[in-house]
């Protein structure tokens, strides 16, 4: 496996985008990029600063201030903000609740795209996110574009987070996935030229096995 390759795997949550991106990059010894992760560590800082997440202005006002550091390694990547591990915080309701709306602003998008770019930096790394391959890294040799039936998407998030409200979970579900497909700057869209996958029928690992086959032969033909 080329060292080089990007792997841009976009959709929205509860496609199956985090568990495929990790498994991936584990089995093509790949690094891991979450940047969903970065939005929520932004949501999370301007929730301790007690900034009004509806509030543009003041979000925007904001976003140059946290310093943001994000690891690579699929097996637990480590998510920091001014020096505090906030990997267990960001997953809070407080947090998916407020990240749409702070997504939403175009400092906070900017500020963040070049923290990934710079991350990216030489390539060997899986990224996952909702503007990797239309935005962040269009250039990538692999893009994939991960979706599922909300069923599917509710009940596999639900699972995740330990609980069993799977209806409540896809009213939220499709609450962000209105946001993030309405927004202005970046909004979640299949990008060109990406490999459209449902993942409903399949296991994780046959979706990983599909990204991994996908990421060989990019890398094999010398790309
Ligand atoms: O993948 P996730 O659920 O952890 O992402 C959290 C939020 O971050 C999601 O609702 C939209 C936003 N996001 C984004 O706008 N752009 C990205 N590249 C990744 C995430």
């Amino acid at each position: 496996m080329s060292s080089k390759v990007v792997v841009a795997i976009d959709g929205p949550s509860g496609s199956g985008k985090s568990s495929t991106s990790r498994g991936a990059a584990d089995r093509l010894a790949l690094r891991y990029l979450d940047t969903g992760a970065m939005f929520r560590a932004m949501t999370w800082f301007m929730l301790s600063e007690g900034v009004d997440v509806h509030d543009r202005e003041a979000v925007a006002a904001k976003a140059d201030e946290p310093e943001i550091e994000s690891g690579t390694d699929p097996h637990g990547p480590a998510i920091l903000v001014n020096g505090e591990d906030v990997a267990a915080a960001i997953r809070e309701p407080e947090v998916t609740n407020a990240v749409s709306p702070v997504s939403i602003v175009p400092e906070v998008r900017s500020r963040l795209l070049d923290l990934q770019r710079s991350i990216i930096g030489e390539g060997g790394i899986v990224v996952e996110g909702r503007d990797i391959g239309s935005v962040v890294w269009p250039q990538a040799e692999v893009k994939l574009y991960l979706t599922a039936n909300t069923d599917a998407r509710a009940r596999r998030r639900a699972a995740e987070e330990g609980g069993s409200d799977v209806s409540g979970v896809a009213e939220s579900l499709l609450a962000r996935d209105k946001i993030d497909s309405g927004r202005r700057t970046a909004p979640l869209t299949m990008p060109a030229g990406a490999v459209h996958i449902d993942t409903t029928p399949f296991t994780l690992d046959e979706v990983i096995s599909q990204v991994v086959a996908l990421a060989t032969e990019a890398s094999g033909s010398g790309t």
